[in-house]
């Protein structure tokens, strides 16, 4: 077609619907299909969320269109919890709604650098990081990160690979594909760089409601006032509520960062879905206790991913945290793909190649293990462990 933006046309497709077609193929003879692929939590929202959602749905405010940057109860509630957990002092309009974490990532990337500009993302990468910047004429310069190093990036690699053209870092911690939590030490380092060299550190932590409960703080860096000329934090409401069909999002942005995404978030989705903020403002508080018990259950989850893969011959776990494993297949020189295809068609246990996560993770699959029951990671085990 005349037009078409060749940006967009050189992006490689959704990995994860190409993944849910593969299990059609499976007989069944193990069980039913294990669906790792996607990071959705495997249990419900609770009943008094689900009512809340209901009165919202019927009360005439969520029929109108409201505030660009959401509605201002949700942007308070936000902000106490954002101050409450990294003893900061956030104001309410320095958060804007957005309408999933996903639309907020790339509202920012869109705000940070204009085409030709690059953006930094370590590798492997969330693939809607780099479809966001790819699509927008943006760079991306690769921050090699791997197992001997826990997939923890190093900032001082990251200084050295930067160009004059990188304007933003894209950290994603608790990570996604590895699940790998990056220390607060490493995370002010990567401000302190950031700082230093003029960009922008954009901190996707979308999964910080399932870090290992031991880690109080994600990270000091809202303490220090000056985050606003540096930081922009992103996260979902989709995993820590249960709500990822409601679409619902933040983005944490000093002033300047702010009048731009007003700009653009005006053209993206006018407002974010009023449903969702309205019983979001209630359950920040209210939910605390509940999203809490919910880290627990998590980490359970994790150490049964630890379990299934320490007793299976050939197999490695590189890393794993928050909602991912990130596993090493036994089936060198084979592609990612054709390991993660085979084992869904054959066993009906469903993953993502590490190929959807950038260059050099063909040996790697990633599962989103917080899908399913620790009894459902037994089942896995034993089915990886089959040699028919
Ligand atoms: C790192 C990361 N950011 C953003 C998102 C998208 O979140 P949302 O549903 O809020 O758009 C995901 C979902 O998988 C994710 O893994």
């Amino acid at each position: 077609m005349a037009g078409a933006n060749p940006h967009v046309a050189a992006v490689a497709p959704p990995p994860i619907p190409e993944a849910r077609l593969w299990p059609a193929r499976y007989d069944g003879r193990l069980g039913p299909v294990l669906d790792l692929t996607q990071a959705v939590p495997g249990y419900p929202a609770p009943p008094e969320l689900v009512a809340r959602i209901g009165a919202a749905a019927t009360d005439p405010e969520s029929f109108a269109y409201g505030h660009i940057t959401g509605d201002a109860a949700l942007r308070e509630a936000y902000a106490a919890d954002v101050n409450a957990l990294y003893g900061g002092d956030v104001a309410p309009d320095e958060v804007a709604i957005t309408t999933g974490a996903n639309m907020a990532s790339f509202a920012v990337t869109m705000a940070l650098a204009q085409a030709g500009d690059a953006v930094m993302l370590p590798v492997p990468w969330y693939f809607n990081h780099q479809m966001n910047a790819a699509m927008l004429g943006v760079a991306v310069v690769p921050l090699p990160c791997g197992p001997e190093e826990g997939f923890v990036p190093d900032p001082d690699r990251a200084e050295a690979l930067l160009t004059d053209r990188v304007k933003a870092i894209l950290l994603v911690t608790p990570n996604n594909p590895t699940g790998a939590v990056y220390p607060p030490s490493t995370i002010a380092r990567f401000a302190d760089l950031c700082r230093r060299r003029g960009l922008a550190l954009v901190l996707d932590e979308t999964y910080r409601d399932f870090r290992p409960a031991d880690l109080a703080r994600p990270h000091d860096l809202f303490v220090d006032p000056a985050w606003r000329d540096t930081v922009v934090q992103l996260y979902s409401f989709s995993k820590s509520y249960c709500i990822p069909g409601y679409r619902a999002g933040a983005v944490v942005a000093g002033a300047g960062l702010m009048a731009s995404l007003t700009k653009i978030l005006d053209c993206l989705q006018i407002c974010a879905p009023r449903v969702g903020q309205a019983a979001l403002a209630w359950a920040i508080p209210a939910l605390a206790s509940w999203r809490d018990g919910n880290r627990t259950l998590m980490n359970a989850r994790g150490e049964a991913a630890d379990r299934a893969f320490a007793s299976l011959e050939g197999w490695t776990l590189g890393s794993r945290g928050a909602y991912f494993a990130y596993a090493r297949h036994p089936f060198a020189g084979r592609p990612a793909l054709d390991v993660a295809r085979d084992l869904a068609e054959r066993i009906g246990v469903v993953t993502l190649p590490g190929s959807a996560f950038g260059p050099g993770q063909e040996e790697y699959l990633r599962l989103a293990f917080a899908n399913v029951e620790p009894a459902a990671l037994v089942d896995m085990a034993s089915r990886l462990s089959r040699r028919d």
